[in-house]
C-alpha cells in the first residue's frame, strides 16, 4: 500500500502562496509516499501546472454530485478533474456543519467521483460530545454506512477514509494514540465487512491536529495509513516533515 500524505488548504491561499508548492515539490522529490495538496478551487490548475512532472498531486475539497447543469457556484468532479485534480476531498466535517451535508449527500458525490475516475477521500468524525456520551464507533459505524459507495469500482487505493475527530480540527488537541488505534481498526472492520479483503489495501487517514512534532507517533499506529493535515500543510516548512514522517513509517 503507498501511504498518502494529504494536505487540505481549506479556504487560505492566493497566488503568492504557490511558491509553498515550489519549496514542497524541492524537499521531496521522490517521496516514498503519495504527497497531495488540496487548494482552494481557484488555485487548482496553477497549482497543477507547477506541479506537472513532479511527485506532488493536487485535489479538490469538495464536488456536486452531479457532472453539469443548473447548479450555480458549484463545481462537478469532471470540472475539478479538468483543472488537474486527482483526488477530492467529500463529506469534511467543515462542509457537514456549514453546508447541511448529510451521510446520503456525502454518497452521491462519491458517486460522482468514482465515475469521474478520481480517488475519494471520505471524511468521517465524532464530535466532543459525542465522544463524551461513548458513541464515537456508533457515530463512525453510522457515517461509513450512510456515506461510502455501495461497491468499489477501481482498485482500493481510489477510495481513501479521513478519520478526522470534529475536536480535533485546528484546535492542537488530538485523541490518545490508543484511542486512534480504536477508531482505526473499528473501521478498517468495517471497510473488509462490507468490501471484502481488498479493503486491506484502502487508506486510512488521520486528520485532527496533525503537526511535524505529533506525526511520527500517529504513523506509528496500526491502520493509520496517512494523514489528512489542514493548518500544518499551508507551509512546507510544516508540511515537509511530516510527509517525510510518513515516508519513514
Ligand atoms: P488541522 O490539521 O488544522 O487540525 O485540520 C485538520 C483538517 O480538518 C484537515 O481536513
Amino acid at each position: 500500500m503507498r501511504k498518502l500524505a494529504a494536505g487540505n488548504w481549506k479556504m487560505n491561499g492566493t497566488s503568492e502562496d504557490l511558491a509553498e508548492i515550489a519549496k514542497l515539490i524541492d524537499a521531496h522529490p521522490k517521496p516514498n509516499c503519495e504527497m497531495l495538496i488540496c487548494p482552494p478551487t481557484t488555485l487548482l490548475s496553477r497549482m497543477a501546472d507547477c506541479a506537472k512532472g513532479s511527485a506532488l498531486r493536487v485535489g479538490g475539497q469538495d464536488c456536486h454530485a452531479h457532472a453539469s447543469g443548473a447548479h450555480t457556484g458549484d463545481i462537478s468532479a469532471a470540472m475539478l478533474k479538468d483543472a488537474g485534480a486527482t483526488h477530492i476531498i467529500l463529506g469534511h466535517s467543515e462542509r457537514r456543519a456549514d453546508h447541511g451535508e448529510t451521510d446520503a449527500t456525502v454518497l452521491a458525490k462519491a458517486v460522482a467521483v468514482q465515475a469521474s475516475g478520481l480517488v475519494a477521500i471520505v471524511c468521517v468524525g465524532e464530535t466532543e460530545a459525542q465522544r463524551d456520551a461513548g458513541t464515537t464507533l456508533a457515530v463512525i459505524g453510522s457515517q461509513l454506512e450512510g456515506s461510502l459507495p455501495p461497491s468499489l469500482t477501481s482498485a482500493p487505493d481510489g477510495l481513501v477514509i479521513a478519520y478526522e475527530p470534529v475536536w480535533a480540527i485546528g484546535t492542537g488537541r488530538t485523541p490518545t494514540l490508543d484511542e486512534v488505534a480504536e477508531v482505526h481498526s473499528f473501521i478498517r472492520d468495517t471497510l473488509v465487512k462490507r468490501y471484502g479483503d481488498a479493503a486491506n489495501e484502502m487508506r486510512l487517514l488521520y486528520g485532527g491536529s496533525v503537526k511535524a512534532s505529533n506525526a511520527a507517533a500517529l504513523f506509528a499506529v496500526p491502520h493509520v495509513d496517512g494523514a489528512l493535515v489542514g493548518g500544518a500543510s499551508l507551509k512546507s516548512a510544516d508540511f515537509a516533515p511530516i510527509v517525510a514522517a510518513l515516508a519513514a513509517s
